[in-house]
């Protein structure tokens, strides 16, 4: 008899037909009637495969062993509910640290020289009336990393690749980092032109990034978010970003995406960005790997790839 997994959300098409060449797959995003499925299934269901996995969902399955996140941040999953109940979870680390780095870089360079502004105004015809203006560029400025984990150092090295300066804001000092520590986050944002979010959501971060920080950062400051909404202040950066007092926002993720405030929208010194940082090809493909060998490792017994717990 294979086992019986549950799938959580669409997932790329390799991990799927891997997922279903190993197990039997239900597919909750896929059923009309979530709970009769859950409820139907929970006595068999092993493993679930995606995220979105709180403590009630946990303790409606009792021979649930492994919820393999598909994602490096594990945030939708409730970790202690999962510990308490004797269940593995594990994460994609790693395989998606250039994709995010990549795109971090990339929106700061939109940010900085209004790369999807100039594309309307080629677009809208109003070259031949004119031209746009001067903006700032990355040379020389000092980039502040908020989490200089495996993502924030593939985001400094290109950094200094575009000869910033990168100094960073953690809970320690990294002996093996040149760039300098601030252990003050506003003493580190009044430092920075740039401010780089990047460290794990959840309850230790929540708002880490408080109005007090957005305006050390100032109105020649910007700020990139490229880890979790919950992050940062979101209103207060609305207020900041409206008033003038921060100079500009490369946003890629929001505290209640896919919703957020239509006042975003009326910005001219923000970028926006649908939560994209993993969102390659090949990237993808190499979290989906991951999900599988870890449960592949999981049910064979052997060492969990990358367990979170
Ligand atoms: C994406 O946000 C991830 O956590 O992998
Ligand atoms: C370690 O990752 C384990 O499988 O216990």
């Amino acid at each position: 008899m294979t086992i019986e997994i549950l799938q959580t959300h669409k997932l790329l098409e390799s991990c799927e037909v891997a997922l279903a060449e190993r197990f039997t797959v239900h597919k909750l995003h896929e059923a009309a009637d979530k709970a009769a499925l859950i409820a139907q299934l929970a006595p068999r269901l092993r493993a679930i495969a995606g995220g979105a996995v709180n403590a009630d969902l946990i303790a409606q399955l009792p021979a649930l062993e492994i919820i393999a996140n598909f994602g490096v941040g594990y945030d939708s999953i409730d970790t202690a509910a999962a510990r308490a109940a004797n269940v593995r979870v594990t994460n994609t680390p790693n395989v998606l640290n250039d994709a995010v780095a990549e795109l971090t870089i990339g929106l700061m360079i939109a940010l900085a020289r209004r790369i999807p502004q100039a594309d309307q105004f080629v677009r809208q015809g109003k070259w031949p009336n004119g031209n746009m203006g001067l903006f700032s560029e990355l040379t020389g400025k000092t980039v502040g990393i908020l989490g200089l984990g495996r993502i924030g150092k593939e985001i400094a090295a290109r950094a200094q690749a575009m000869k910033m300066r990168v100094v960073y804001y953690g809970r320690k000092r990294q002996e093996s980092e040149p760039h300098v520590f601030y252990d003050n986050l506003v003493d580190m944002a009044r430092d920075s032109d740039w401010l780089v979010v990047i460290a794990p959501g959840g309850k230790g971060t929540e708002r880490i990034v408080s109005r007090e920080v957005l305006e050390a950062l100032g109105p020649q400051g910007n700020i990139v978010n490229v880890a979790r909404g919950t992050l940062i202040d979101e209103a207060a950066m609305l207020e900041l970003l409206q008033t003038g007092d921060l100079g500009g926002a490369a946003l890629d993720v929001f505290e209640n995406e896919p919703a957020m405030p239509e006042a975003f929208f009326a910005l001219d010194n923000v970028v926006l960005s649908p939560h994209q940082g993993s969102a390659t090809t090949q990237t993808r493909n190499a979290m989906g790997a991951l999900v599988v060998a870890n449960l592949d490792a999981h049910f064979a017994g052997e060492p969990l790839i990358s367990a979170v717990v």
